[in-house]
């Protein structure tokens, strides 16, 4: 057996199912760019059949990203299956068609109203005709970890004769436990008489807090293949974080005996991060490895110990992960030289007409705070690109507030000649920006979720608003902005969400359990 797991990144896909996590084309080419530093083996880049956007997303991600197999998601239907196919053509011999279909009792019954023949009837002819179009297939029995083990081995046995390379064992509701999920990969390798002639997969779902543990469990009895995303989004409670089991194989190498990955660990913070800010999901400071607090030591003790021998209270090295790789910042003395160098560096491929427009951004801050890190720059490159959206530009803005006033905003939008100016009170500073917004454009956007988060120290730091917004039918849009001036920063946040609206992203999400 291989002692390499692959690693299946399908932040794109599965993590982008998280309601309000949608990316528009420019945010998943830069996370699919990100993976492909990450060296994650294969990027499940999104379900083609769903949406133009999803199509277009794969067949862009499969045409410009080298490195990684390029995966697309099909329902067991002719038309998924096609529509899959074509979008991971560019890839050439690095494309995947990745077809599901649910095979659990509580499935076959309430779902999908079939029988078992059917279910392996289905499967087989998904598998063939995936397989006519991709020579790299693999099959996943939906809701696998609930499935009667004896019905799973069969599906799994005629999905492998009939072509697929890899199969993988979904966790879809995340009930599985580590020890019994192990029992079941066990029961595979030893039941499925073709099982050596496809790879394992395992693809768990973390509704019990459990999807690391059971993916690492299944790892040792001899999975070979690890689906999950970064930071652990996905819908619901979310996905296998990728980086908490790349990590434990790492740094538990004497239990995990010569197995190991190829992702460069060093990336890992730096793609956590873009992630949060593409998705609009933030990282919880105390989340394993890509926390802020993840290797901080508060206590006096495990402080005294650090300084003495890091390995006291250290179990890996923060640099390990990506921690600390931070330079000298930029200040508004820099020129445009300095600040694309750096931008190269952490990995921004702009043309030159978004240069520009940072690099206003960036003088517009440097003017307004003594340096500009790293984190200052990544957020501006957001923020300047949702500027570029097609829609309006936040021209100008005054709001009068205080504790015995009215608060009350001016707004001055942009769009190309069309210049629309409002004011309106509010309760608040942010509601009466919103609201004067909503006025000029005639709307009404209901707000669901507001963060603000200072991206760097210090009092003079970037904020960066983060909105989720419901404009009606239920659907959650997320728009960011960056200022020094949190008013400012929520303006533009919420002017990024209405873009988002005019440029396609209330497009219908995928019904990944949908009936095919
Ligand atoms: O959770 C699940 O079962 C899935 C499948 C499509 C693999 O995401
Ligand atoms: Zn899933």
């Amino acid at each position: 057996m291989s002692d390499k797991v692959i690693i299946f990144d399908t932040t794109l896909r599965d993590g982008e199912q998280c309601p309000g996590a949608s990316m528009n084309l420019r945010e998943k080419m830069e996370v699919a760019r990100q993976l492909a530093r990450l060296n994650v083996d294969v990027i499940e880049a999104g379900f083609p059949v769903i949406s133009d956007g999803d199509f277009e997303a794969v067949s862009k991600i499969a045409t410009e990203i080298r490195g990684p197999i390029i995966c697309g998601l099909a329902r067991c239907v002719a038309k998924d299956i096609d529509a899959a196919g074509a979008a991971v053509k560019a890839a050439g011999e690095r494309g995947r068609i990745h077809v599901f279909l649910a095979t659990s009792a509580i499935h076959r019954e309430f779902k999908l109203n079939k029988a078992r023949e059917e279910i392996i009837r289905m499967t087989v002819e998904g598998v063939k005709r995936a397989k006519s179009l991709c020579r790299d297939v693999e099959f996943s029995p939906e809701d696998g970890s609930r499935t009667e083990p004896e019905f799973l081995a069969q599906v799994v046995q005629a999905a492998i004769e009939a072509g697929a390379t890899t199969v993988n064992i979904p966790d879809t509701v995340g009930f599985a436990v580590p020890e019994q999920y192990a029992g079941l990969i066990t029961y595979l390798k030893t039941n499925v008489r073709n099982i050596d002639d496809a790879i394992i997969s395992v693809h768990c779902h973390n509704d019990l807090g459990l999807a690391v543990a059971n993916s690492l469990a299944a790892i040792k009895a001899g999975a070979r293949q690890v689906e999950g995303t970064i930071n652990g989004i996905g819908e619901r409670a979310g996905n296998a974080a990728l980086e908490e089991v790349v990590m434990a194989i790492k740094t538990r190498g004497d239990f995990y005996g010569g197995i190991e990955t190829g992702v460069h660990t060093r990336e890992i913070v730096k793609s956590s991060r873009l992630i949060s800010r593409m998705s609009g999901l933030m990282v919880q400071r105390s989340k394993a490895i890509v926390g802020e607090n993840a290797f901080a030591h508060s206590s006096g003790i495990h402080q005294d110990g650090i300084l003495k021998k890091r390995e006291t209270y250290e179990i890996m090295d923060p640099r390990e992960v990506g921690w600390g790789d931070t330079e000298l910042p930029l200040t508004k003395h820099s020129g445009r030289h300095a600040m694309v160098k750096r931008l190269e560096h952490l990995g921004f491929k702009l043309s030159d007409a978004e240069i520009e427009s940072v690099f206003v951004r960036f003088k517009e801050i440097g003017d307004k705070k003594k340096f500009v890190y790293d984190d200052d720059l990544s957020v501006l490159v957001d923020d300047s690109m949702g500027a570029n959206l097609e829609g309006y530009t936040l021209d100008y803005i005054h709001v009068a507030s205080g504790s015995s006033t009215i608060p009350t905003a001016t707004v001055r939008l942009k769009r190309g000649e069309e210049i629309l100016q409002d004011s309106s009170p509010g309760n608040g500073a942010v509601d009466a920006a919103m609201k004067t917004i909503d006025r000029m454009l005639n709307q009404k956007g209901h707000l669901v979720e507001y963060n603000v988060q200072a991206v760097t120290q210090g009092k003079d730091a970037l904020g960066e608003v983060t909105i989720k917004c419901d404009f009606g039918g239920g659907h959650l849009v997320t728009g960011k902005g960056a200022s020094t001036d949190v008013i400012e920063a929520s303006a533009r946040a919420y002017l990024n969400a209405v873009n988002r609206v005019l440029n396609g992203a209330l497009l219908a999400r995928p019904d990944a359990a949908a009936t095919p």
